[in-house]
Order: structure tokens, then sequence, then C-alpha cells
């Protein structure tokens, strides 16, 4: 969409993952404050996002949405304006239906008077979910009444659909909206980051900084359910993976977790600067995959200046006796010159590991990533190259 705000995946945190519909100022403003001192805020994470639950179950008498004055006592506009005072900006959720999914007013046929609330407010960024709409009500058409509405206010207001991949978002949402969630909501299983990432192979063609971007849905980044083995086995590499993957996709960042128990190694993995860098890299194009075979998959993007971010994942579905998988890139899937020389850098270790010329292996641990920036040292560099080009099996 249009409106100014598209240029990078958004970045932030939202209440829904932790809390789910028992949200309030206190936890809001604490996050607040986490975001800041635990160095979020500084590494790119700026929206703080309220998610379903801080509504009030009826309307105000003259039509508006409010929020619920046991939770909220102090409002909405003061917390927003607490959330600004710390450097961050304020996002909140409503529906594009008759009621919420946890059941508070919904804004199909508000959409004028629950955009202009919300710039009123002082709102940065409009969560808008897809419950309690009759089949006939054209999604594309709900959705768009609300974009024209945001529109409509002045305000930039990050408009961010949560249509859960309902009519092919990625074909009609990029004039309607700066992101799209492709799939049902993320749950915090292995299985299921799995399978979030299966369904968004081949979408990359559709994002980009003229149009917007894929949402695989919120991190689950430092969740103890996500980790097979916890918490003895893999469970640091799947997270690794989890939060590697959706940033080469460039995914929107939206941490989930609740940031008074978030142990540190998370904040730390949430933090990787050249990980986030790839997501919010200037090029802005959306990594896909490019090669697989078997449990071994190769996923790529093309970043500014002529690299390549590679992801080489190892899949194996049981840990056996042999839990490293060699993967090998070739220069020639990531369309650099089979005999090219080029720097690999190992982004999580921030080292670069040499000069390589044609490809390079890597030995990866049972459901671990490897995170590669390949940069040619000798010409040409090829920024048109796009993960699409490459034909995955
Ligand atoms: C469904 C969405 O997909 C979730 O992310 C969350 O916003 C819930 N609804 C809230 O009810």
């Amino acid at each position: 969409l249009d409106n100014g705000l598209n240029a990078k995946p958004a970045m932030g945190w939202n209440s829904w993952n932790a809390f789910g519909p028992t949200i309030n100022e206190e936890i809001i403003k604490d996050t607040a404050d986490r975001l800041v001192a635990l160095g979020l805020r500084d590494a790119g994470y700026v929206y703080l996002n309220l998610d379903d639950g801080w509504s009030d179950l009826k309307r105000t008498a003259d039509g508006r949405l409010t929020a619920n004055k046991t939770a909220f006592p102090s409002g909405i506009p003061a917390l927003a304006k607490y959330v600004h005072s710390k450097g961050l900006k304020f996002g909140i959720y409503a529906d594009a239906g008759n009621m919420t999914c946890a059941g508070f007013p919904g804004s199909l046929g508000f959409e004028e008077v629950d955009a202009q609330t919300f710039a009123d407010w002082g709102v940065d960024y409009l969560k808008y979910d897809n419950c309690y709409a009759a089949q006939q009500q054209w999604v594309v058409d709900r959705y768009t009444a609300m974009r024209d509405a945001l529109n409509a206010t002045g305000r930039p207001i990050l408009y961010s659909l949560c249509n859960w991949g309902v009519a092919e978002p990625w074909l009609w949402a990029s004039g309607v909206g700066n992101s799209w969630r492709t799939t049902e909501d993320i749950e915090p299983t292995w299985d299921n980051v799995v399978k979030l990432l299966e369904y968004n192979v081949g979408l990359s063609q559709f994002a980009g900084p003229s149009r917007g971007w894929n949402d695989l849905d919120m991190l689950f980044v430092g969740n103890s359910r996500l980790g097979e083995y916890h918490p003895f086995g893999p469970f640091y590499q799947e997270q690794r993976a989890h939060f590697a993957l959706w940033a080469l996709f460039k995914s929107p960042l939206f941490i989930g977790h609740d940031l008074r128990n978030l142990n540190s190694s998370f904040v730390d993995l949430l933090k990787k600067k050249e990980i986030v860098a790839m997501n919010q890299d200037e090029l802005g194009v959306a990594g896909d995959l490019i090669w697989q075979q078997g449990t071994r998959k190769i996923f790529a993007t093309a970043l500014a200046g002529g690299s390549r971010g590679v992801v080489l994942w190892n899949l194996q579905t049981t840990q056996s006796q042999y839990p490293l998988s060699n993967i090998t890139v070739f220069w020639e899937q990531i369309g650099l010159g089979g005999s090219q020389r080029a720097t690999v850098r190992d982004v999580f270790s921030e080292r670069d590991l040499g000069v390589f010329s044609g490809s390079f292996s890597a030995a990866v641990a049972f459901h671990d990533v490897a995170v590669l920036r390949v940069t040619p040292v000798e010409g040409p560099l090829d920024d048109s190259w796009r993960p699409w080009h490459a034909q995955p099996l």
C-alpha cells in the first residue's frame, strides 16, 4: 500500500501470543519500559501492539469504540502517549466483521468512525482481523473500506491485514495494506513453524517495498513449547531456525513473548544485528526456497550491494546417530558465476569464514540453520537475481 509505510517489514511486540485477551495497561507500560531497557527498541522493535481484548463490550453512546475501564483505567490515548514517550510507536487491533475473534465490537460498518478514533488516539499501526463476517461480505471490500477510512484520517497508520491467507491476499492486498497474513495462526510447535514456512514457499515474488509484505505471523521465540526435546534437545537451534527464516522471508517481526520472563539468550537472539539487517535490507527482496532434497533445504534472498542471504536448513525428522547434515550451496543456485570468488560470512557468529569459489558446504546440526551472507569479492555485482529465478523442486 502506497502510504509511505512500506519500505521495510515492521518490527515490534504484540500482546496476543503471551497474554491473549487478558491484557491491561500495566502490562503494556511495563513492556514499553522493557523494550527500551533490553535494547530491543534500539535493535528495531519499535511497534508496541495491543491485540484483541482491549475494548469494552459496548460502544459509547455516540458509537465509538472505547477501552475496557477495568483493564485500561487511564484510557488508550494516555497509554499511546506513554508508549510514544519511550520512543516507540503504538499499535491497536480491530476486526473487519461484526465482532472481534474474542467477542468485542467489530468495525464492519463502523470503518470511518473507528479509523478516526484510532487517529485521534495517536495510533500508528492497525492490525485488522477477520472474524465474524458473513460469507457474502467479500473480504477485499471489507479490508478496502478500512483502508479508505484510514487514508481519510490523514494520519499515517500502518495497515496490517490479518486475514489468515483468505482469498490469496498476496494477489490483491498490495493495494490495500502494508502486510497481509498468509496463513492461520502460528502455534508454538516445531511442526507448525515448518508448516507455515512451507506454506509461504513461492510467495516471495509478491512482496517488496513497492507492494508490502507476506506476514508469517508473530514470533514464538522464547516459548518453551517450541522445541521438541526441550530442555535437553535442539531447543535453541529450533528457535533460531524459526527466527532466521522469518527474517529471510521478510516477514514483519513481532515478538510474542512476555518480556518479564524472556530468557536472555533469546533477547540476544532477537537482537542479532545481521539477522535483523537481512530482514530490513534496503533492496527488500523476500527470501524463498531455492533447493531441497530429502530433509535438506536451502533458502536464499538477494541483498543490497550484490550479496546473497542464504539459509541452509537441516530438517531431519528423527535425531539419528548422525545429527549433522552436510549441505552445499552452489553459486549458480544463487545467481553468481560458477567460479566467482565470494566471501562467506557466518551471520550468527558475525565472522567471515573465508573466500570461496563456486560453492560452500556447512555441517548443519539437527533442526538447526547455517545463515550465510555471500558477497562476491570481484565483479560483476549482480543485483537483479531473485530467489524465484531459481526453480525449487
Ligand atoms: C486471530 C488472529 O490471527 C490472531 O493473531 C489474534 O489477533 C486473534 N485473532 C485475536 O482474537
